[in-house]
């Protein structure tokens, strides 16, 4: 089968790979319909990730069908239609027992990190009963694969942490896929305010569009000003970091109110200073998490009810074969005006 490569830092390629098998009776062999690129995969690009060694297949994101199922996998079998998280979950362990798939004592993020990826013909599924759900009728893959990742990152990481409630002002830092699947799904909590900060013009015209209230370019450097202004002084209930660098971390920590919420999405590479001195005394909370895809059942039940339209994070579709394409598109998204790159087999 063809796949993408991780070749070192700065390289991949488009490789031929023997197509995976069944290597314990949990596993499940998913032919590949869609897959997309999530911007971890330009961090591992980078080589920011040094779990990603030469020679792994990227990605994380997919629906498929599935090829082959384990003697030890009792939901799916040959032939189902799945959307398959970015989470590997056995459903067994003391984290997975707490609804805490993100750190499984045999799984966790390990698809396109540790073990091959998505971004394949073919990609091998360990404990496929946990890490796989039905897909549902009627909703298209491209809409799916938006579930793979980053609509539980938004939500859980995002919203949940955040406590999003009802009439909340609430600050998202970053209007990316992440940032933008937080906006869509703070929604299910009626806040009154959504602000959204982001350099990008664009990407803050599409957030308007998906129902943020105020937009704020950050490039003046003048951002907390701006919130601040739009909250009266105030600062907002809940603040939403989906960026993953000190600057942005420190808007939030310069706008939340008292008694109010900073939940980190972004993944960081470098110490952030924490604003104890100020912080200390206004009853903030403040929450990290990797993503533990608990909520997909959920999500996947306002995509079928319409309550909730993945598609329209989808800018770009590209072929399988077509993947280096689709990596130099999302690599240079503002230029491209570029969400979510979807990729699919050809029939
Ligand atoms: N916690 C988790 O489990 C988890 C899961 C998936 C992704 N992530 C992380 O979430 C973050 C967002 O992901 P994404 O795919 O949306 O990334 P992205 O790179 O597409 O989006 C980031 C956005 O931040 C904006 N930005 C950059 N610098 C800024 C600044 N100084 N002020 C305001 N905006 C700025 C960019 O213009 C861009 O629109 C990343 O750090 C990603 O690695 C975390
Ligand atoms: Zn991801
Ligand atoms: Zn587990």
């Amino acid at each position: 089968m063809k796949a993408l490569v991780y070749r070192g830092p700065g390289k991949k390629a488009w490789e031929d790979r023997p197509r995976p098998k069944l290597l314990d009776p949990n596993d499940a062999v998913v032919r590949v319909t869609q897959t997309t690129i999530c911007g971890t995969d330009l961090h591992i690009l980078k080589g920011d990730v040094p779990t990603v060694t030469n020679g792994r297949i990227l990605g994380h994101e997919g629906v498929g069908v599935v090829d082959e199922a384990g003697a030890g996998v009792s939901s799916f079998k040959k032939g189902d239609r799945v959307l398959i998280s970015c989470i590997t979950s056995c459903g067994k362990c003391d984290a997975c027992k707490r609804g805490m798939y993100s750190h499984c004592a045999s799984g966790g993020w390990v698809l396109g990190n540790m073990i091959d990826g998505t971004q394949a013909e073919h990609v091998r599924i360990p404990h496929a009963d946990g890490s796989l759900y039905h897909a549902p009728s009627g909703v298209e893959d491209e809409a799916l694969v938006m579930l793979s990742d980053i609509l539980p990152t938004g939500f859980e990481c995002g919203v949940l942490n955040g406590a999003v409630k009802p009439g909340d002002t609430v600050a998202i830092v970053g209007a990316g896929p992440v940032g933008l699947a937080a906006l869509l799904t703070a929604q299910f909590f009626s806040p009154a305010e959504i602000i959204m900060v982001d350099l990008d013009d664009n990407r803050l015209e599409v957030a308007r569009s998906f129902g943020a209230t105020q937009a704020v370019n950050s490039r003046d450097g003048k951002a907390a000003q701006r919130v601040m202004a739009l909250t009266g002084g105030k600062g907002v209930d809940v603040a939403i970091e989906a960026v993953g660098i000190p600057d942005t971390f420190d808007l939030c920590q310069d706008t939340v109110a008292a008694g109010g919420h900073i939940a980190n999405v972004g993944v960081h590479g470098r110490s952030v200073s924490l604003k104890l001195e100020k912080l200390w005394a206004h009853n903030v909370t403040i929450t990290t998490r990797l993503v533990d895809t608990v909520t997909t059942p959920m999500l996947l039940k306002n995509v079928v009810a319409g309550r909730l339209a993945p598609r329209k994070l989808v800018t770009h579709r590209f072929a399988l074969d077509e993947l280096v394409e689709a990596y130099d598109t999302f690599a240079n998204a503002a230029k491209e005006k570029a969400l979510k790159v979807v990729v699919r087999a050809r029939d």
